[in-house]
């Protein structure tokens, strides 16, 4: 199979949707973030080149990947069985819950789901967040009309600093990392039990390697250095 933009089996092309903080997010014009650094470690660990990072709307990843435009998605993305029939998954590198954001600016504090009721609220586009907020419209506890989609998450928390929203859900590290800048708190965590893992197409058998190289990754420390680098 070819490389991404018809290129070579020597290069793989990631790409990955920024406004993800500390996965992956611009500082200075440039792409940084945990998921960065351990997608380009284990791309050249596995003996492949780093191609071109392209960073695009989180929910045109999994067709841009199977229109062969990228070849690797390194994007906080949540291995689920609905997408696992698009694309294949790396071995899991991070496992995360969803969280309820809130401004810690007004004197909205939901304490559980039921709490929600009557709110707006908001996630990204495609993502396992919006997932979530659409159980709770289907159980009733949220009004369709007062769902909010956004293409990043940046414009989503700046909603809720602006009071255009009332809680957006979120990754619970990326939460964390909002509340760590912004005038934002988590309210109330969702256990999703969700693990993120590398997408790259289903007939592509470099995963193997790739999976081989982030096994070493992990037993050499290079993952708890990186930890440690974007989390703490
Ligand atoms: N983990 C969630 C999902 O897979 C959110 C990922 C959003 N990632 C991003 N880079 N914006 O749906």
């Amino acid at each position: 199979c070819l490389g991404g933009n018809g290129g070579s089996d020597d290069v793989i092309v990631p790409g990955t949707n920024s406004g993800f903080a500390p996965f992956e997010f611009t500082q200075g014009g440039e792409l940084v973030g945990f998921d960065i650094d351990l997608a380009e470690e284990a791309i050249s660990r596995a003996g492949y080149e780093v191609g071109d990072w392209t960073d695009i709307d989180f929910k045109s990843l999994i067709p841009s990947l199977n229109e062969d435009n990228i070849d690797l998605i390194a994007a906080g993305m949540t291995i689920t069985d609905k997408r696992q029939q698009q694309i294949a998954f790396t071995d899991p590198y991070y496992e995360s819950n969803q969280s309820v954001l809130v401004s810690s600016e007004r004197d909205f504090s939901p304490e559980s789901e039921s709490d929600l009721s009557g709110a707006i609220v908001g996630a990204q586009s495609g993502t396992t967040g919006e997932g979530e907020v659409e159980r709770l419209v289907e159980e009733g506890v949220l009004d369709a009309e007062n769902v909010r989609q956004y293409d990043n998450y940046t414009l989503a928390a700046q909603d809720l600093e602006n009071g255009n929203v009332d809680a957006i859900v979120v990754d619970v590290p990326v939460a964390q990392n909002f509340a760590d800048s912004r005038a934002v708190e988590v309210a109330f965590i969702i256990e999703t039990g969700e693990s993120f893992g590398f997408g790259m197409r289903q007939d592509d058998d470099r995963i193997q390697d790739i999976n081989d190289a982030l096994a070493e990754i992990e037993e050499d420390g290079t993952y708890d250095d990186l930890v440690t680098e974007w989390f703490e």
